[in-house]
């Protein structure tokens, strides 16, 4: 987080909260997270993109506190399933500023964002169209959005591009599937289609990507109007914005992809006639990964075939990042000054794998031992949100910190908690 700063005896605070007094408190792995720093993110899509809805995806990480925070700082919601969506609405935040997405809505997504009556349903195939025409109560219109695959490779593994073709996602551009499903929602008197949708990937580092998916948008909608007679009022974007996990690493720049976006998107609508569509947002990582950071207690320490392995109290159970994705990170030695040099490290998980490992290779004081704390930064995106029960260690709980006060947020998950769901003989 921005606000980490150093503190006497190697010890580290974040928004004048010591991690090594906070890992006492609330024990290990912690998982912290920067308020204000969610809160001036937030602040920071709005001042760059002051026309444009923006959404934070949930996805990245959500919990009561995130979405009202969310809501305060005037952001609306990207939901991906009746969980995140009912959490969110449970918690007062507006359902009409909430979209619901997903490439397999169950019934029980549909009927909840209709229920409950979401802003948007941005729709990802024809057999939704149908599922969704016949759930709409009689005598009502939900707004919805296409999305559209564009053609266009972005993000930072091949596990999270979904701007092309061939996957999953989306209704392609290119074969004209998204045309078609634009034709089958306008014979569709209970739906209302707004606009189109586009999320080329996640951990996009450059801005050429997104000014690329624009032009094509633009084009799209262009053929839409000359096919139909409707101009869409509305493009969404998606998110995707990169942020840096490591010293020296590049984040996406919000204020410059703003411009690149709003001048592609105002000579793309001049070229073909266009009035500009209101355009949307929807930035998670960008907006809370690098506002919270993990600490694990060291276990163990072991040197083996040339090799030093650190091996903490968590693991793949709450970053499964760096075995999904290979993503490297920085973790450092905190609580106590160290200077003994710098030897490579891996630093692994507690879990009964040999691949459970959070950091390879990384360099770390050659006198780290059991009993240290490491903290690894930009911990705050689909870290949590991505955690499993593997070998019920329970996931760590999350700690706001906010002017020298520490909050917990979501509490440490119990052996009662795993055990609760699980009926018995
Ligand atoms: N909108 C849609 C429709 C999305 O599918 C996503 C992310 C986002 C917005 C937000 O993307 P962001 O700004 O957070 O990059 N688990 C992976 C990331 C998966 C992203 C999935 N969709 C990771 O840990 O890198």
């Amino acid at each position: 987080p921005r606000s980490a700063r150093p503190e006497p005896h190697g010890d580290v605070s974040v928004a004048g909260v010591s991690l090594t007094e906070a890992a006492d408190r609330f024990g290990t792995p912690l998982y912290l997270l920067d308020e204000q720093e969610v809160r001036e993110r937030c602040r920071a899509y709005r001042t760059a993109f002051p026309d444009a809805d923006i959404l934070y995806a949930a996805k990245a990480f959500l919990c009561r506190a995130m979405a009202h925070w969310i809501q305060e700082e005037g952001l609306g919601l990207d939901v991906c399933s009746a969980g995140e969506l009912a959490l969110a609405v449970t918690t007062g935040f507006p359902p009409e500023k909430i979209v619901l997405h997903g490439n397999a809505k169950s019934p029980e997504d549909l009927s909840t964002a209709l229920r409950l009556g979401v802003g948007r349903i941005v729709v990802d195939s024809t057999s939704e169209i149908t599922r969704l025409a016949a759930l709409t109560p009689p005598g009502t219109r939900q707004p919805v959005m296409v999305r559209v695959t564009p053609g266009i490779a972005a993000g930072g593994h091949t596990k999270i591009r979904t701007g092309t073709d061939d996957q999953k996602f989306g209704l392609s551009l290119t074969d004209g599937s998204a045309q078609h499903a634009v034709t089958r929602i306008l014979d569709q008197p209970h739906l209302e289609l707004v606009g189109l949708h586009c999320h080329i990937g996640s951990q996009v580092t450059t801005l050429k990507p997104y000014v690329a998916a624009v032009r094509r948008m633009v084009g799209l909608m262009a053929r839409i109007r000359d096919q139909h007679g409707i101009t869409l009022p509305q493009l969404n974007i998606g998110g995707g914005h990169a942020i840096a996990y490591r010293p020296g690493e590049e984040s996406l720049n919000v204020g410059v992809l703003a411009g690149r976006v709003r001048a592609e998107l105002e000579d793309g609508c001049a070229r073909t006639g266009l009035p500009v569509p209101r355009l949307t947002l929807e930035p998670g990582r960008a907006i809370v990964g690098p506002a919270g950071v993990a600490v694990y207690r060291v276990l163990a320490v072991k040197r083996t075939a040339g090799r030093t392995f650190v091996a903490v109290d968590g693991g793949m159970s709450d970053n499964p990042r760096p075995a999904l994705y290979g993503v490297r990170y920085a973790p450092r030695l905190i609580g106590r000054p160290s200077s003994t040099p710098p030897r490579l490290a891996t630093v692994v998980g507690r879990h009964c794998e040999a691949g459970d490992i959070l950091a390879d290779e990384v360099a770390l004081p050659g006198d780290v031992r059991p009993g240290d704390l490491l903290a690894v930064p930009a911990a705050g995106a689909y870290h949590l949100s991505m955690a499993s029960g593997y070998n019920l260690v329970g996931r760590p709980p999350v700690v706001a910190v906010s002017n020298g006060i520490a909050r917990v947020l979501v509490r440490r998950e119990s052996l009662d908690d795993m055990s609760r769901r699980d009926i018995g003989l």
